[in-house]
């Protein structure tokens, strides 16, 4: 298999795809970014990396950075984090505050907006923004081995001053005794995780701590990186994770910003950014791409 001829080739027909979706808008900063751009990078098990597109360009992971966020939690609360959030697919959107009030203020998961801010709210627990922040970073930067890895300040004003849905998240969860700290502290702290910036490659290397292959960055244990890859595949698409399962077959989670970061257990770890989503939020050309890529790799875990 020619891997290197296999993402040129997706790179060349993405770059002019004509259809590319609809860059974010909601967050004013997002709505700047060129859909023009598409870029793709792959961490395999052998220490490879391969790319096409602008691999290189950063930017904003957005909802990726939860499973940073995730893998953090996990490893501080362990099974307690439970109590708080569940593990089941929401099918809404990942911005809905509908079941969260059936649900009597207990997120589906942690991937929606709900679920996250809990588990950012999980993590505070006791300490600064600041410090948790600092600590998102190492734990980043050590899976990327890379240092060049910042949080985008513009950006998590622009969602500061604009996320009034979050807010109402932050304060009905709070309303239900599921929210710990001050909802601005809480959101204070998601708004900033979200605006981590990184390229392509940084997030294919930061990613590889999923494939748990012998070599890689060993950050939290065998049998958590196979839950957290679990709830990759049932809710790291919202209400797209199905059709990212049928499509793509891998564990996988999107951003707004138009990344993806998708994992194929043991061979790679592939990271995946165009600017343009589709109606559920999640990149357009990312998810065809990926689609393409598990094609023709044979990579579906199914
Ligand atoms: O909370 C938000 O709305 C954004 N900071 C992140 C949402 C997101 O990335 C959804 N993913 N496709």
């Amino acid at each position: 298999m020619d891997l290197a001829a296999i993402l040129q080739g997706i790179g060349a027909d993405m770059a002019a795809a004509p259809d590319r979706g609809r860059v974010a808008d909601y967050i004013p900063e997002l709505a700047q970014v060129d859909p023009a751009r598409f870029g793709i990078a792959v961490a395999l098990a052998d220490g490879r990396m391969l790319t096409a597109g602008d691999a290189t360009v950063p930017f904003s992971i957005q909802s990726i950075s939860k499973v940073f966020t995730l893998a953090i939690a996990l490893g501080r609360l362990g099974d307690q984090l439970w109590a708080r959030v569940g593990r089941e697919p929401s099918g809404h959107a990942f911005n809905s505050i509908l079941q969260l009030e059936y649900e009597k203020g207990i997120p589906r998961n942690p991937f929606i907006n709900a679920g996250a801010i809990v588990v950012t709210d999980a993590i505070l627990a006791g300490h600064a923004p600041r410090e948790v922040l600092g600590e998102l970073l190492t734990f980043i930067r050590t899976a990327a081995g890379d240092d060049d890895i910042h949080i985008n300040q513009r950006v998590a004003r622009s969602e500061t001053e604009t996320g009034h849905r979050n807010m109402a998240l932050a304060h009905f969860l709070r309303a239900h005794g599921n929210l710990l700290n001050p909802p601005e502290k809480t959101l204070g702290t998601y708004f900033h995780q979200c605006a981590v910036d990184m390229t392509c490659t940084q997030l294919a290397r930061a990613g590889r701590f999923l494939m748990a292959a012998p070599g890689m960055p060993h950050l939290v244990s065998p049998s958590r990186v196979r839950r957290i890859n679990a709830l990759m595949m049932t809710c790291g698409h919202y209400d797209a994770s199905g059709d990212f399962a049928y499509r793509v077959g891998l564990p996988g989670k999107s951003g707004v910003g138009g990344g993806i970061l998708a994992v194929a257990p043991g061979r790679a770890s592939i990271a995946v950014w165009s600017p343009g989503l589709n109606d559920r939020g999640n990149s357009h050309l990312g998810s065809l791409a990926m689609e393409r890529l598990a094609r023709a790799t044979g990579w579906s875990v199914f």
